[in-house]
């Protein structure tokens, strides 16, 4: 029989490759393959039609068991989920480290165990009392949550399988646990998703909901393998900027339900809290109004979230080349609008440096910030502040068209809610709302003009 070929697996994105390499061809990232356990290379002679058992088949249109979730009592949680936990699934929870994966687990946990039901939460990266010492400070000492401190896969299938079925079981996190059945060191491709392989068979068959804590890589990815995305039911995101107080959970997969729904919680000195209404979070420190300030109604799934986009426009004596830095919009989308500006207003943004930031640490998404990057960004270049009641929204196309946004009624009502009784949109949009005065505009000059003319 031909020697098994040798293969190399890259921890970042799971490209193969039959040599050892310094650098992975396929994501660039460096020292990331690691050589995987060989596998059984099947020849034509294997039949694979014979010798299997039968498999039951069910019509659709039966009724089947229908969906129970079960509440875990933290709203922003259940809401990202898509309406609570789904026994018998997994989910991958990622995000940056220290970003409050483990205390909101915890706080989940202490929920479900004091609502009656079982939780476990096991820990390979924290010992049992420095798990415990959190939760005091959380003030969950009194949960009865099931706490471990284990790395073991075996062990901890072992012991689950002895006893009643968790309804909850929190695995903190994935790349720390081994198998004695696989080679490599923990965290390595192949322990990762052969632990996690058996983990999932485990929540499968007992109907536990379990959930995988993930390590987030430099590029934002889930490190190890991407087949680990595949194998679960849900993945979801933890993120936010730790030197801001707000996190934001984000569903990027889910087999049950919607993934654009998201929790928004606030770190605090006793953990994580729900906020409920968020755009106060994100509006928050706001004063007078300044040139370069706009405030932009975003959607995040069907949640309307009010961010200020702030510019700022430095004006260069040399010939120097000029900076453009973005945080928390994506820069090329403002390279674009610069571009529109410039050569559909006659505006002109060449020797100066440009920077944008949305803030809070807010991240967007929403292409409907087009048309408040562009009043940001006019209301900058002309020292000139925006009325401090307006929010503005609308895509901007290259033709310096303002172009119709989807939810331009729920963008305006959150704005009414919030004291915003002002909107400029897409002229096309949407009728006002109570409370809102609509301007509708049609061009990106009428834009430039109405800010630069009055104020
Ligand atoms: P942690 O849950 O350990 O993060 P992760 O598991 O994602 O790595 O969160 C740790 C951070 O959260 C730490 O820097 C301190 C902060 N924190 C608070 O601000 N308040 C609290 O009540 C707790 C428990 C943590
Ligand atoms: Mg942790």
């Amino acid at each position: 029989m031909a020697k098994p070929k040798r293969r190399y697996v890259c921890a970042a994105c799971g490209g193969v490759s039959n040599r050892w390499q310094g650098q992975c061809a396929d994501c660039s990232e460096w020292n990331t393959l690691s050589e995987e356990a060989p596998q059984t290379v099947f020849s034509a002679k294997h039949d694979l039609s014979s010798g299997g058992r039968p498999i039951l088949f069910t019509p659709l249109d039966k009724p089947g068991e229908s969906l129970k979730r079960r509440a875990t009592g933290i709203a922003e949680f259940d809401r990202a989920l898509g309406g609570g936990l789904v026994p018998g699934s997994a989910v991958l929870m990622g995000g940056d480290p220290g970003i409050g994966k483990s205390t909101l687990l915890l706080q989940v946990s202490a929920n479900i165990a004091q609502s009656g039901a079982m939780a476990v939460y096991i820990s390979g990266e924290e010992a049992a009392g420095q798990v415990r010492l959190r939760a005091e400070r959380l003030g969950l000492s009194q949960a009865p949550i099931q706490l471990a401190a284990a790395t073991s896969v075996r062990d901890i299938l072992t012991t689950l399988r002895m006893m009643d079925p968790p309804a909850f079981v929190v695995i903190d996190s994935i790349q720390t646990m081994h198998s004695d059945q696989i080679e490599g060191a923990p965290g390595t491709v192949s322990q990762v998703r052969g632990c996690a392989f058996e983990l999932i068979r485990y929540a499968k068959e007992s109907g536990t909901t379990l959930i995988l804590v993930g390590h987030v890589t430099k590029d934002g990815s889930i490190a190890g393998p991407r087949v680990l995305e595949h194998m679960v039911d849900v993945v979801m995101s933890f993120e936010g900027e730790r030197s801001h107080q707000y996190r934001i959970l984000r569903s990027l997969k889910n087999r049950f339900g919607p993934v654009d729904e998201i929790g928004v919680f606030a770190m605090e000195g006793d953990g994580l809290t729900e906020v409920s209404n968020p755009s106060m979070l994100f509006l928050s420190g706001r004063d007078e109004p300044m040139a370069g300030s706009a405030v932009f109604p975003a959607m995040e799934g069907t949640r309307p979230v009010l961010v200020e986009i702030q510019a700022l426009i430095v004006r260069l004596q040399s010939g120097a080349t000029p900076r453009r830095a973005v945080v928390g919009w994506d820069s090329g989308r403002m390279a674009m609008l610069l571009a529109v500006l410039e050569a559909r207003c006659g505006l002109s943004f060449s020797s100066a440096e440009v920077y944008l930031n949305v803030a809070g640490g807010y991240r967007l998404s929403d292409p409907a910030a087009d048309l408040a990057v562009a009043a940001a960004l006019v209301s900058a270049l002309g020292d000139k502040p925006l009325p401090s009641d307006a929010t503005w929204f609308g895509e901007v196309s290259l033709a310096g068209e303002i172009r119709a946004v989807a939810h331009g009624s729920i963008r305006q009502r959150e704005s009414a809610k919030l004291g915003f009784t002002r909107a400029f949109g897409p002229a096309n949009g949407p009728a006002a709302e109570k409370g809102v005065r609509f301007t509708p505009l049609g061009m990106l000059p009428n834009l430039v003009d109405r800010i630069l003319s009055d104020a």
